[in-house]
């Protein structure tokens, strides 16, 4: 094998997206060992740091070992039991994706779906609740991905605060990039993944389970189903016990302690607002070169942009092309969009005018 050179993309799509040197460097720092007591502390930093990402006090926050999707089978497997109720939310590809992973658990699955490029009405959903007390969880995307659809979260939160049914969501593409109010907004349980609006490679999940949530895990009746994601063994490493239970990835903490040590120094709203801007930046720039957006006014996700190129445009060649001659990565559409939509990725340092304005003068080449 040659040595390993690989070119300089300027990451636009889903994620990942582009990483701040100062992350890549804390990567290449010499390792310790997982339970070395520098290591301990830096545990107890990130998780802190994860604390005030997701606007929450629970203590069982942390990092899981893997990415968003580990993040998320690590809620479904921990908080549902074989025979259980789970209402889920689906608008896209990760809604879908939850049904699949909760009817893994063995749960009965109650579907509640909107139009995929719309958001799901919060009422319809609340009435599905009311017909379903008995629900262990009810599981929603808050930024869909796969359309670019920002879902409105909190009336839910609000109705299942004094109910029995957890809240759970998917954080994935908004830890870090939109506003996300994990205590305020009676969320009991949420993943999220390192490489999106955090800035941070692929490869962990930061997850957060407030009191209700951990007072299920308590109650289980069976043994959680996977062993590597059990949180009642993790939480023995994560937590004061600091008992192994598996080798810690610790490069990847170190990524992660720098990135989010990053997003204090920026400080968290402000790099909210900032994706936001940048977001607007994209949009008008495109609408004024003839795109469409598929995701419905109002619901528009700042991190990722889904749109259809003007009339004319070979969707998946100029894609391919932006890849190869210009070095900038755009995001293809998945299930019923694939080769009729781009997603845009505007995430971590990449959600800033500079970007955009890289991206909007290489389009201008194919119009
Ligand atoms: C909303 C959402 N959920 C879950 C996932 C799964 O994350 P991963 O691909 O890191 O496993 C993704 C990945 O793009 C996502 O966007």
């Amino acid at each position: 094998m040659d040595e390993l050179k690989p070119p300089q993309r300027l990451l636009l799509g889903p994620g990942p997206c582009n990483v701040p040197y100062r992350v890549l460097r804390a990567m290449s720092t010499p390792l310790v060992g997982h339970l070395d007591p520098l290591f301990m502390q830096m545990m107890d930093e990130v998780c802190a740091a994860l604390r005030d990402t997701f606007q929450t006090g629970n203590q069982m926050t942390f990092p899981v070992s893997g990415t968003g999707s580990a993040g998320m089978e690590a809620c479904f497997v921990n908080l549902l039991e074989p025979g259980d109720t789970a209402v889920v939310c689906i608008n896209g590809v990760f809604g879908t994706r939850m049904a699949d992973v909760a009817e893994r658990c063995g749960a009965k699955v109650i579907r509640v779906e909107a139009e995929w490029g719309g958001p799901l009405d919060q009422q319809l959903i609340i009435d599905t609740l009311k017909q379903h007390p008995e629900a262990k969880l009810c599981a929603i995307v808050y930024a869909e991905t796969s359309t670019g659809v920002l879902q409105p979260i909190q009336e839910i939160g609000a109705y299942l605060k004094d109910k029995d049914t957890l809240f759970l969501v998917d954080a994935v593409t908004a830890l870090g990039g939109v506003d996300l109010q994990v205590d305020a907004w009676g969320i009991d349980a949420c993943y999220s993944g390192t490489q999106k609006c955090l800035a941070v490679p692929p490869g962990l999940a930061p997850v957060s389970f407030g009191p209700k949530a951990m007072e299920v895990l308590k109650t289980r009746q069976s043994k959680v189903q996977s062993w590597y994601l059990d949180l009642t063994m993790l939480m023995k490493y994560w937590g004061s016990e600091r008992l192994y239970h598996h080798t810690a990835p610790i490069s990847m903490i170190y990524a992660l302690r720098e990135g989010l040590r990053v997003i204090q120094e920026e400080g968290l709203q402000n790099r909210i607002e900032r994706h936001a801007a940048a977001a607007g930046h994209l949009r008008d720039g495109l609408a004024d070169m003839g795109f469409g957006f598929w995701a419905a006014e109002g619901y528009r996700l700042p991190p990722l942009t889904s749109v259809f190129p003007p009339e004319g445009w070979d969707v998946e060649g100029i894609r391919k092309q932006l890849l190869a001659d210009y070095d900038i990565e755009l995001g293809g559409g998945l299930g019923p969009v694939a080769g009729k939509i781009w997603r845009i990725g505007l995430m971590g340092e990449n959600a800033c005018v500079q970007k955009v304005a890289v991206l909007l003068r290489a389009l201008q080449d194919f119009a």
